[in-house]
């Protein structure tokens, strides 16, 4: 009976663990952003350089955090730094943590302001407000949506308000757990709308356009947009998997929990453009619309199906289930670095981090309406903050966790970590040394000069 108790205690943590890293890694990067990058990047392109970036970086680094995270067992900057000393390196290494900290900080304020989109439409569609309308008038919906600040505004600060709830009293896990349940909830509401489309047209274009290999395509400008949006969805590059790998147990196989996450996070990706761009293609939409993709295709579905408005409510409320447990993760490592180093308590902290961040977020969303003509280097605010966490703070921080894993800790014992055998690990060592650092660099170098 013992034994079996044990058993299940490691079983239900590593569980518990797994919710909360894919809790964080599927949410609006999947579903809003995916599709409409693919649309901006012209298709296949960039659907194949995110699938190599996926592969040969964000996995890799994505186990380098979580390793460094279980060996530290702090928050990501005296992790970062305890780790370094214990290989008798500097502990100034604790900045890849801080840089973390900041990139959540500043992915929240936009992020948030997308989740009150989400929330907008849960009302949308559960009043009927798309039922037998055409493209044109949705997008006009969306259009009037943007325009107006104040609604902007609203909807932003009950999803800040949200977020900052959950956190501030502490009930993540909780959230967490209802994920084991309204997860695969999403996943079959999508291929509701995928078989949905299978019937109705556009279904052919979508998967060639999606697909069918154009390397002609495949700039330097791509590569970097498909690299920091493979840290964006995996949610790498910003402490919060080390800070996850923390309460990780000896016993985990962190290769086969990888593995589970990036695929799990990949194909609800890839499921989020078969439910849209078929839907693009047989209405005459554009693909590289941008931000609003999601929102102006999908009620068109809704709108003309059998159940649409049902269908079309449950899967935004479960979007922005999905966000909501990603965005608590964006806010949680800034609220326990406030309290673990200030004297704040973790309610102040919260109630800090939160106010900072949403009214970033209100200046983010002033720049698709009254401050439209206000940019940075040629970006509004929105598109900076993006552009500065995915493209810039995310990967640079990664680079630096996965320099830090595969060039100043020990090899022998991350070996047997990994528990690899000796095949495996020259596999292991040349993407982790080479391959995945490699790349990066490159992808900056190329575009720098571009
Ligand atoms: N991975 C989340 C998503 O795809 C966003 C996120 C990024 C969350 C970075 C945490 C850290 O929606």
């Amino acid at each position: 009976m013992a034994i079996n108790k044990q058993e299940h205690a490691q079983w239900s943590s590593s569980l518990g663990f797994v919710l909360a890293a894919v809790g964080s890694a599927v949410g609006l990067g999947n579903i809003w952003k995916f599709p409409y990058m693919v649309g901006e990047s012209g298709g296949s392109a960039f659907v194949i350089a995110y699938l190599f970036c996926i592969a040969l970086v964000g996995f890799p680094i994505l186990v380098a955090e979580w390793l460094i995270g279980r060996r530290g067992q702090k928050n990501p900057v005296n992790t970062f730094a305890d780790v370094a000393a214990s290989e008798g390196k500097s502990r100034s290494w604790g900045i890849i943590g801080a840089s973390g900290i900041l990139g959540g900080f500043l992915i929240l304020s936009f992020y948030s302001v997308i989740g009150g989109w989400a929330l907008n439409y849960i009302t949308k569609v559960a009043s009927g407000g798309f039922v037998g309308q055409d493209s044109d008038a949705i997008g006009a919906t969306f259009d009037a949506m943007l325009a107006s600040a104040g609604t902007l505004t609203i909807w932003h600060t009950v999803f800040m308000i949200l977020t900052a709830v959950i956190v501030g009293i502490g009930v993540t896990s909780g959230i967490e757990k209802t994920a084991k349940i309204l997860m695969p909830l999403l996943g079959l509401i999508l291929f509701v709308i995928v078989g949905y489309n299978v019937m109705n047209g556009g279904f052919g274009e979508a998967v060639a356009y999606l697909f069918a290999p154009d390397l002609s395509k495949l700039t330097a400008d791509v590569m970097l947009a498909a690299l920091g949006h493979a840290f964006f969805t995996l949610s790498i590059g910003m402490g919060i998997m080390v800070a996850y790998g923390s309460y990780l147990g000896r016993e985990v196989n962190l290769l086969k929990t990888a593995r589970t996450v990036v695929i799990l996070d990949t194909v609800i990706a890839l499921a989020a453009g078969l439910a849209i761009f078929p839907i693009i293609f047989s209405n005459g939409l554009d693909p590289a619309s941008g931000p609003g993709l999601i929102f102006v295709s999908l009620p068109i579905a809704f709108g003309s199906m059998g159940a649409g408005t049902i269908i079309g409510t449950l899967f935004f409320l479960l979007i922005t289930f999905a966000a909501i447990t990603s965005s608590i993760s964006l806010l949680e490592p800034t609220v326990e670095f406030l309290e673990e180093r200030t004297p704040m308590s973790r309610t102040v902290s919260t109630i800090a981090a939160s106010t900072v961040i949403w009214l970033l977020g209100i200046a983010a969303l002033l720049s698709f309406n009254l401050w439209s003509d206000f940019t940075i280097m040629g970006n509004g605010i929105f598109d900076a903050l993006d552009k500065l966490t995915s493209k810039f703070i995310l990967p640079l921080t990664g680079l630096a966790a996965i320099i830090f894993l595969a060039w100043r800790m020990d090899q022998r014992s991350i070996q047997q970590e990994l528990g690899l055998s000796e095949g495996a690990w020259k596999l292991w060592q040349i993407i982790a040394k080479f391959v995945a650092p490699i790349a990066v660099i490159v992808v900056f170098i190329t575009t720098l000069m571009g």
